[in-house]
């Protein structure tokens, strides 16, 4: 297998079929993620993207279908090349995946322990270095717990990346953190790229800003299938309907047609209303 440092790795999925033992989230998807961009998955909440990404990483088998990356059928490599192919891609876990046990300095280092016979003290500097990129270097002999959540996202990130992966993936970057320390990933996963042109980066997130802010291509996900897969410009000039409600939340409201399946019985409301009245006159 090659080095994969000097080109483009696409990720294509062909007829594929991804889901749980009883439910299919993905049905029959075919898609070219481009190499050597920033794409970024966007969906709404349980429509797959995690699904995806963990198929993407050879975590979960598909039901069927292929994952290219590059030239390789992720799922009918031999044992040996499926590992080697799954070393070359970092994923960044949705809450950092950091092992409690360990400071910083050495989760961030456990893949190159893992893989590599380096000495100590190259590992060390690479870290250092890892750490530095996700501005992060005063927190090396920090544990996770004594960490933001913000801060494990970055540290989660300088995981993914030490061992400089071809393929990086990030499961909601920049969910649950406020705009600024958002708008601070997004750049931090730009500056990456802007090191690092070669490097195919997958971004699964709900953040429309991280969108304009960070794409060159993106995949929208809806009932199992693919709504759209082009460039960023193409996506803000669609006219699609479903997909201009998608890019512009002020357009959602609720849908009034439908009737609630557990509505409250009008003498239920009101014997409800008397107990809690009831109750707040109780000294
Ligand atoms: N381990 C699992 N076992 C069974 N079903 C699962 C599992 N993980 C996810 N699912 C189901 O698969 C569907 C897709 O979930 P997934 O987590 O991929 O959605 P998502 O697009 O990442 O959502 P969110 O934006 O909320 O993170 C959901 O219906 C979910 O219930
Ligand atoms: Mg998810």
């Amino acid at each position: 297998m090659e080095t994969g440092q000097t080109k483009h790795w696409d990720i294509r999925l062909v007829d594929l079929t991804l889901g749980y033992e009883q439910k299919i989230v993905l049905n029959k998807i075919n898609a070219t993620i481009p190499g050597g961009k920033i794409s970024v998955i966007l969906g709404g909440s349980g429509g797959g993207k995690s699904t995806l990404l963990r198929h993407l990483v050879g975590l979960r088998r598909p039901i069927s279908g292929k994952i290219l990356l590059d030239k390789y059928d992720l799922f009918a490599l031999p044992d040996k090349d499926f590992k080697a192919l799954r070393r070359r891609m970092g994923m960044l876990f949705q809450d950092g995946a950091l092992l409690g046990s360990m400071n910083l300095a050495d989760n961030i280092a456990l893949p190159l322990k893992e893989h590599t016979n380096l000495p100590d003290k190259i590992i060390r500097e690479v870290v250092l270095h890892t750490l530095e990129l996700v501005n992060m270097a005063d927190f090396a002999e920090y544990y996770p717990n004594e960490l933001s959540g913000g801060m494990r996202k970055r540290a989660g990130l300088a995981r993914a990346m030490v061992t400089s992966p071809p393929i990086l993936l990030c499961d909601e970057p920049t969910s649950g953190l406020d705009p600024i320390t958002a708008a601070q990933m997004d750049a931090l996963l730009k500056t990456l790229k802007k090191q690092n042109p070669q490097m195919t980066i997958v971004v699964v997130s709900h953040d429309l800003e991280s969108l304009y802010a960070i794409a060159d291509h993106a995949m929208v996900l809806n009932q199992g299938g693919i709504a759209f897969n082009g460039s960023k410009e193409e996506l803000q000039q669609t006219e699609d309907p479903f997909l201009k409600r998608f890019l512009d939340r002020t357009n959602i409201h609720a849908d009034d047609s439908k009737l609630p399946r557990f509505a409250l019985k009008p003498e239920t409301g009101e014997q409800i209303k008397n107990a809690l009245d009831e109750w707040l006159r109780q000294s």
